[in-house]
């Protein structure tokens, strides 16, 4: 399936005035050779505007990581293109940022140093850095704990550390692998909310992994929902509702219940045949 500019519909978001971002093109991945040859992605193709917010759902296995690590250049496609569109305006700027659910925080490092860490490929002196980085401490509410280190913090607070040192590099696109996945429900809330109202500040492009249906929705401009393996795009579906949001908010909202429902089938028989393939509910 490809999806191009244009064939969105419904979508009241301002999001996509920026032109295009990034371009996937019929990428493929097999791992493995001979009869362990697995093909984890097939014809994944997508094109994304600058600014805009893909949330991508699926079930268990069927590519999604793979493809998150692909765009981020950490993965060689076995077939396809990426093309992420560099900013005229800003030179030395990251093509991209990743923030995983497990974290990936230095323990050894405090939460300043931390976030200040994308900057030293920079050649920044560590004062600098630390100038650079306070600002987005005080908007993750993090300033309080700059000397902290990762085993004093919550799950959440960790969370919105490696969020801010994602942030702090100024990426062309933030990639986001289940980054919520470990939060508790009320945090997880709290964690959405944060994460749109920066957003609705920076408004990067964003590439957004959940098992959430509701996450997907409360946080996207469009919902790419993937088939079970190989995995494919089976169905983009463009959300609705107007920005800025509250995630408490709109769940309220019938449509919510609606769009999650349309969802929810759509990606069913995918993970019935991703179970049936694991073995998973088989005699
Ligand atoms: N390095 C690898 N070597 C071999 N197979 C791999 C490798 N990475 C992923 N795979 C396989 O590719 C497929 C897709 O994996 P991937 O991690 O992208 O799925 P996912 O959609 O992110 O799953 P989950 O929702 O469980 O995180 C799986 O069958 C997996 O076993
Ligand atoms: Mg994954």
């Amino acid at each position: 399936m490809n999806v191009r500019l244009g064939e969105r519909s419904g979508d009241t978001s301002p999001a996509r005035s920026g032109g295009e971002k990034v371009r996937i093109e019929g990428l493929g991945k097999s791992f493995g050779a001979g009869s362990r040859r697995t093909t984890a992605l097939q014809d994944f193709s997508l094109t994304i505007d600058d600014g805009e917010f893909i949330c991508i759902v699926g079930p268990s296995g069927c590519g999604k990581t793979t493809a998150l690590r692909i765009v981020a250049g950490l993965e060689q496609p076995t077939v396809g293109s990426v093309r992420v569109v560099p900013s005229s305006d800003q030179v030395g700027r990251p093509l991209n940022a990743m923030v995983f659910q497990e974290h990936g925080l230095f323990p050894w490092l405090t939460v300043i140093d931390n976030v200040a860490f994308g900057l030293e490929v920079r050649g920044l002196s560590r004062r600098e850095r630390h100038r650079q980085v306070e600002p987005f401490l005080k908007t993750i509410g993090l300033l309080k704990f700059r000397d902290h280190y990762p085993g004093q913090l919550s799950g959440g607070m960790r969370q919105r550390v490696s969020l801010a040192r994602a942030l702090v590099t100024d990426p062309e696109v933030l990639l986001m692998d289940e980054p919520f996945a470990a939060l508790d429900a009320q945090n997880r809330i709290l964690m959405q909310d944060e994460l749109l109202r920066l957003w609705e500040d920076a408004r990067k492009t964003v590439v957004f992994i959940t098992h959430s249906i509701d996450e997907a929705i409360a946080l996207s401009d469009r919902i790419v929902v993937m088939s079970a393996n190989p995995g494919r795009i089976k169905e983009v579906i463009p959300v609705p509702f107007a920005r800025p949001r509250s995630v408490a908010e709109l769940r309220a909202d019938v449509r919510f219940g609606e769009l999650s429902l349309h969802i929810w089938r759509s990606l069913k028989d995918e993970v019935q045949t991703a179970r049936q393939t694991e073995g998973i509910g088989m005699p």
